[in-house]
């Protein structure tokens, strides 16, 4: 669910004091605000935050002139040194106009510039030296480790955390109580555990599930909207790794992958979650393989690689280990 219409964006706070649960970083975000707006580097998981804290930020910043100073862009979609150097250089060269009680600079926020190409990082750290006078950079990514350090040096960090299952629960709550969409506790328990973190996408699942269901909503319900794969396939897969062909395991990511079209990020996370768990009688060895496995197997994806690929490498790996061959090729 996206767009103006997503509860996501209707319930995204406004100002710092309500975000929920990055105590930590709201004082610190706060007390270096006192001195005036320096670059910062916002990084953490999905949904837990950033873009919220950043809005709010320059909503008090620059009030009613906040769409005249501030550029938001997001990097993955022009990934490349040409978006540095034209839209971003334009904005940033641009004067800016003096009002009173509104700081004279203007804001950038880059959502995702850990997309950014090297070169694009580049040029995008002499802009920050370049423009200092009158431009600020919020940066914004997941993952800190793929910023260059000439950039995260020239920035105050704010690392966010996934935000713990208490409040995600708290806030699918309040939110199903002002839509007057009346679920389970149980409901919402199971939502929040899905969302590992994840409050905008524990706020769509919400939404969709209060779409197609007019009866009381069930585990199943929750499972089915969520794209939960049933947990007799991921057995099947396991026993096929143990006891099947290859044939066998490529006919069932086919299946999984291709014909019901459940996420490859699905599969890996209720793979992980059967050898974390242990239902499988493994050695305290074996299971730190597979999480390996399924760890390089994630990296994959993450790397854009055909999800059918990635789910067929994973099994072949795990087949390789079932059957005692050697797992470096
Ligand atoms: N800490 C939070 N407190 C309250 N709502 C949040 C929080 N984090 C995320 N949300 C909800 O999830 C939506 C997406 O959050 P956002 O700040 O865009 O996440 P991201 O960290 O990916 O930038 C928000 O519109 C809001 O509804
Ligand atoms: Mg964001």
């Amino acid at each position: 669910m996206s767009g103006q219409n997503a509860w996501s964006e209707k319930y995204r706070p406004k100002t710092l004091d309500d975000v929920q649960g990055q105590e930590e970083v709201i004082k610190l975000l706060k007390s270096s605000l006192d001195s005036g707006l320096p670059n910062l580097l916002f990084f953490g998981p999905p949904g837990s935050g950033k873009t919220t804290s950043i809005l709010a930020v320059a909503h008090e910043l620059f009030q009613g002139y906040f769409k005249e100073r501030v550029l938001e862009l997001n990097a993955s979609n022009q990934r490349g040194i040409e978006m540095v150097r034209t839209t971003l250089k334009n904005y940033a060269m641009q004067d800016v106009t003096h009002y009173d009680g509104i700081p004279d600079y203007k804001l950038i926020i880059l959502d995702e510039s850990d997309a950014l190409t090297p070169d694009a990082q580049t040029a995008l750290r002499r802009m920050m030296e370049d423009f200092t006078k009158n431009t600020r950079f919020c940066l914004i990514c997941n993952y800190i480790s793929r910023i260059l350090p000439p950039i995260s040096s020239r920035c105050i960090k704010f690392r966010f955390s996934a935000l713990p299952k208490e409040i995600v629960s708290n806030r699918l709550q309040m939110i199903c109580e002002k839509e007057g969409f009346s679920v389970t506790n149980e409901a919402i328990q199971a939502v929040s555990i899905l969302s590992e973190g994840d409050l905008r996408y524990g706020i769509g699942l919400l939404q969709k599930l209060s779409q197609g269901i007019n009866h009381s909503v069930t585990p199943q319900d929750i499972s089915n909207v969520a794209g939960v794969v049933p947990s007799k396939e991921i057995t099947e897969i396991i026993h096929l790794c143990q006891n099947g062909s290859v044939n066998d395991l490529y006919l069932k990511a086919m299946s999984l992958v291709v014909e019901q079209n459940y996420s490859a990020d699905s599969i890996l996370s209720q793979l992980r979650d059967v050898y974390i768990e242990d239902c499988v009688n493994l050695t305290n060895q074996e299971r730190c393989l597979f999480l390996q496995l399924i760890a390089q197997s994630d990296a994959t994806l993450i790397d854009k690689t055909d999800p059918l690929f990635s789910i067929c490498a994973l099994l072949c790996s795990l087949f390789k280990f079932y059957h005692k061959l050697t797992l470096n090729p």
